[in-house]
C-alpha cells in the first residue's frame, strides 16, 4: 500500500493551475485508440458484415474515443455526452482542437444528463469506466437502459464496461508510475484508492490521487460513489428495458495464462481475482 505524503504537501487545485486533473487522467487510465479499434470488431461479432457508423460515447469526460472514432473512418461520426462542462472544455481545447475541419464536423457534444438526454440514433452506444455504477438503484439503472435503447438503431450495441472480483471490493491502494512517451524519469505517479465497501448495498467508494517527484500530492483528484453492480444484474437490467439479447466480452490470454488485452464472447468467465469485462446490450428491432 503506498504512504500518503502529509497534507502540507497537498496541492490546491484551484491555485495550482499548473496541473490539469484531466491530461493526467487521460495518460494513466485511457487508450482510446485501441477502444475505438476494437468497438467495431466487437459490433461485428454481433452483426457479421454490417459495420458500425454512428458511436455516442456517454460520460464521455474529455471524449478521447469519439476522438479517435471520427478518425478511423470518414464515415464514422460520434456524439459525446457529459453532464459537466469542465471535463468537455478540456476535451475541445486539447483533443477536439487536434483534429482536422472535416473530423471536427462528424463530432458533436451534448452536455446533458444521460437519463434524459436526446440523439440522433446510433449504431453503438458506449459507457466506460464502470460510470454507470452511479445509479445506485435499479430503477435508475433500467431507466437509463431504457434511454440507451431508444437511441439506438436497429442491430444497435451498447456496451457497459465494468469490474469485479475479490480485488475490487478490498480496501487497497495500488499505485503506478507514469512517464511522457521516451522520457525516463518520473512524470507522476497515479494511486488507485478503494476507501469502503459495504456487501449489504455493494456500495463502494473510490478515488484517484496523483503524486509528483517533487513530493507534491494531488489527494482526491477524482472521487467514486458507486454501486457495485454485478453481470447478472446488468443483463436483467438490460432485458427489463427492452433489449433483445445480451452477450459477454470477457479478456483473453495466452498458453502462458498471461491476459492478452483483448475480449471475446465468451458464455463463461474466469474467477480472476480482478477482472475487467463488457457486457453488450442488442437492440434487433427497429
Ligand atoms: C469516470 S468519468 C469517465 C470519463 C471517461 N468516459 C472515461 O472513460 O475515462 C465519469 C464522467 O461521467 C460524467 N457524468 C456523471 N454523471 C452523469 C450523467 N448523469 N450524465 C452524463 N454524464 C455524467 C462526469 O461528469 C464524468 O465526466
Amino acid at each position: 500500500v503506498a504512504k500518503k505524503k502529509s497534507t502540507e504537501n497537498t496541492i490546491n487545485q484551484e491555485k495550482n493551475k499548473k496541473i490539469d486533473k484531466y491530461e493526467l487522467y487521460e495518460n494513466s487510465v485511457q487508450t482510446p485508440d485501441v477502444h475505438a479499434l476494437w468497438f467495431q470488431e466487437a459490433y461485428q461479432d454481433l452483426n457479421p458484415k454490417k459495420k458500425a457508423r454512428v458511436l455516442r460515447e456517454d460520460f464521455c469526460g474529455t471524449f478521447q474515443i469519439s476522438c479517435e472514432w471520427v478518425k478511423l473512418d470518414k464515415k464514422n461520426s460520434a456524439i459525446g455526452v457529459d453532464l459537466d462542462s469542465e471535463p468537455l472544455k478540456y476535451g475541445m481545447n486539447h483533443n477536439l482542437s487536434q483534429l482536422s475541419p472535416h473530423e471536427q464536423k462528424r463530432l458533436s457534444l451534448l452536455q446533458k444528463d444521460v437519463l434524459s438526454v436526446k440523439s440522433p440514433p446510433a449504431d453503438f452506444i458506449f459507457a466506460g469506466n464502470y460510470s454507470f455504477f452511479i445509479f445506485k438503484k435499479e430503477e435508475l439503472l433500467i431507466r437509463y437502459f431504457k434511454r440507451c435503447y431508444q437511441s439506438l438503431k436497429k442491430n444497435g450495441v451498447f456496451l457497459l464496461e465494468l469490474a469485479g472480483g475479490p480485488g475490487m471490493i478490498e480496501m487497497s491502494e495500488d499505485k503506478r508510475v507514469i512517464r511522457k512517451p521516451g522520457k525516463k524519469s518520473p512524470w507522476f505517479t497515479y494511486l488507485w484508492e478503494q476507501k469502503r465497501f459495504d456487501p449489504v448495498s455493494h456500495d463502494l467508494e473510490c478515488a484517484i490521487h496523483f503524486r509528483f517527484p517533487n513530493g507534491e500530492y494531488l489527494q482526491d483528484a477524482f472521487t467514486y460513489d458507486w454501486r457495485l453492480w454485478t453481470i447478472p444484474e446488468i443483463r436483467y437490467a438490460l432485458s427489463k428495458a427492452g433489449f433483445d439479447e445480451s452477450h459477454i466480452f470477457w479478456e483473453g490470454h495466452d498458453e502462458k495464462g498471461v491476459l492478452t488485452e483483448e475480449y471475446h464472447l465468451v458464455e463463461k468467465g474466469e474467477n480472476d481475482y480482478s477482472w475487467v469485462a463488457y457486457v453488450a446490450g442488442v437492440k434487433r428491432k427497429a
